[in-house]
């Protein structure tokens, strides 16, 4: 089928250098990491396909990016068309939209991290509501128990949000920035007047101070139902897995498929897909894309 082209475009940062995940990342990138039956690089990827971005630009790291260009090619099975950049050291997540400049081109963008990983029934949903609002920035907030390790929102006593403090020592609340951020052109001028913060780095919660300072920051609440994990650790690559197949045998529900986000979305006609599923051969997940198609 066709579908109309969003204007906004999709970047994945996956240029850190994977050191916590050490010795795996001394054999393999962190990118192919299994999460339950898929490489961790197709969750992030599936997400902005389920937000109807179809041209990704997808930054590593030197050693990654060869690998992974090699492995995922240009995207044209999935109807996407992916371009690769390299992050030479990480400098701080808001790089992104200095890397990206020429890609972007005055467009909107979507950054996702490569690690994180968006589920829910009404995340779709809430991903299409922000792709299409054109105007400021969107991020997805979502409760955690440990806001020190976040970039935190501090509201007002009527609920309006009034700052976001990047990994607190007295944290205001539990509300935490998540790894999914969308902005309006703007965003790349921002991230060039950024000063790099007292650990170094190029603070993407800096760009959303800015949109709020400005009242052009939009807040996504995730539902409690629904899912984010930030797969950047051993203790939460073995949740990831978990939480992934628990879900699979319990709903028969899809989580980071890349097929079926592009089939939903439109990129791809159900001959193509077929065509996947039938290149794959007799394996799990083809059996499993296959009984997606009587849905
Ligand atoms: O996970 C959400 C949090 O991500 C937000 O709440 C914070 O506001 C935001 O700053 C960030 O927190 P961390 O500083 O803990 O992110 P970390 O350094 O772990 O990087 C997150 C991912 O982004 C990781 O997979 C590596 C990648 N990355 C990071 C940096 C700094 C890059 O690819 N390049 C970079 O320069």
């Amino acid at each position: 089928g066709h579908h109309i082209m969003s204007e906004r475009v999709g970047i994945i940062l996956a240029g850190g250098s994977g050191s916590r995940l050490r010795p795996i990342t001394n054999f393999t990138t962190k990118q192919f990491l299994p999460i339950y039956d898929k490489p961790l690089i197709f969750y992030s990827i599936s997400t902005l396909i389920n937000a109807g971005i179809s041209e990704i630009l997808i930054i590593l790291n030197d050693q990654d990016l060869n690998k992974c260009s090699e492995a995922l090619g240009d995207g044209e099975d999935w109807g996407v068309k992916f371009h690769y950049a390299v992050q030479k050291e990480p400098k701080g997540i808001a790089e992104a939209f200095l890397i990206g400049e020429t890609f972007i081109n005055n467009r909107s963008s979507c950054l996702i991290l490569g690690d994180n990983i968006f589920h829910g029934s009404n995340v779709e949903t809430k991903l299409s509501v922000a792709s299409k609002n054109e105007i400021g920035a969107g991020i997805f907030v979502t409760k955690v128990r440990n806001p020190e390790r976040f970039g935190i929102l501090n509201y007002y006593k009527n609920g309006k949000p009034k700052s976001i403090v990047e990994k607190p020592k007295n944290p205001k609340s539990s509300s935490a920035v998540t790894g999914l951020y969308f902005y309006d052109k703007d965003v790349v001028e921002i991230a060039k007047k950024l000063k790099p913060s007292p650990r170094g780095e190029l603070e993407i919660t800096d760009i959303n101070r800015r949109y709020l300072s400005e009242n052009k920051l939009n807040i996504y609440n995730l539902s409690s139902s629904d899912l984010w994990l930030d797969a950047g650790t051993f203790d939460s690559l073995a949740e990831a897995t978990d939480i992934v197949k628990t879900y699979k045998n319990k709903n028969n529900a899809a989580i980071g498929s890349p097929e079926l986000a592009a089939l939903k979305s439109g990129f791809i006609s159900t001959t193509k897909y077929k065509k996947l599923i039938k290149a794959y051969g007799n394996v799990p997940y083809a059996n499993w894309l296959e009984e997606k198609l009587d849905d």
